[in-house]
């Protein structure tokens, strides 16, 4: 038996339908700052040592892809302090955290509209997916100043260009050139979504990605969660039959 399979079948899990890809909105850092009595920043900070954590036991699980809802193109209306704040914490996670990533084998991406992040910011994640290329365990997809209503858009901005430069007709615009200009057209469609801290809504994330995505929502905030609620996640995960509109009797 493989680690992974030793690791998985200790958690009550079956191998055989660990989800490929596994999608957070990791929602609730302030509510858990409020009620320990501490600033909203506090929360981001516990939420990324959150994420240090459930990067790799999503990797010990045999989970390829991770994506999380890192900064929203809507956080930017945020106190000023709080989004200086915010650049800041994500600018030193990945400076301190990269070799390890790289030594574990980790493949960064990050998605969104980086062109209006501070330079630095920019230049610390490029640098990131640069030096981790030719890894080869679970790609970790950062979501930043991303939205999934921009990311549309901007796939239709390349689309219409063809249009206009006359390589592609209106008549002949299927699904996959929508799917093929995201931002990640390489990274296939989450099969589970997870949102922390109770709410009911999507806020603007993987739109086009997560249409067929199972949804798993949970009380708990997301510094306080972790390998254990991952794994109840994916037992329910486990439990859903898929039908893809089809008829499943
Ligand atoms: C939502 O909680 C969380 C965020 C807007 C930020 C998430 C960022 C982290 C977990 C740090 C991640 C680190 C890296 C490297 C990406 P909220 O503030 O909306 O919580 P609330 O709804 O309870 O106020």
């Amino acid at each position: 038996m493989t680690d992974t399979e030793s690791i998985v079948k200790e958690a009550g899990l079956s191998p055989a339908r660990i989800p490929e890809h596994i999608a957070i909105i990791m929602d609730g850092n302030g509510r858990w700052a409020k009620a320990q009595g501490k600033e909203r920043l506090e929360g981001h900070w516990q939420g990324y040592r959150t994420l240090k954590n459930i990067v790799y036991d999503a990797d010990a699980l045999g989970v390829r892809y991770l994506t999380v809802y890192g900064f929203s193109s809507e956080n930017w209306v945020r106190p000023e302090n709080e989004v200086d704040g915010l650049m800041d914490l994500m600018l030193r996670a990945m400076q301190s955290e990269i070799e390890e990533l790289i030594e574990s084998g980790v493949r960064v991406r990050v998605s969104g509209r980086l062109h209006e992040l501070p330079p630095d910011l920019r230049a610390e994640f490029e640098s990131a997916m640069n030096r981790t290329t030719t890894c080869h365990r679970l790609t970790f997809h950062l979501a930043i100043n991303y939205g999934g209503r921009a990311e549309v858009v901007d796939a239709v901005r390349t689309i219409a260009q063809k249009v206009q430069d006359g390589t592609l007709a209106p008549a002949d615009i299927q699904e996959s050139h929508i799917s093929s200009n995201l931002y990640a057209p390489d990274i296939p469609d989450p099969d589970l979504l997870i949102r922390t801290a109770g709410e009911l809504r999507l806020s603007n994330f993987l739109l086009w990605e997560t249409a067929y995505s199972e949804i798993y929502v949970t009380p708990t905030c997301w510094p306080a969660f972790d390998r254990d609620h991952l794994i109840a996640a994916i037992a329910d995960y486990q439990r859903r039959i898929r039908k893809f509109g089809a008829v499943v009797e």
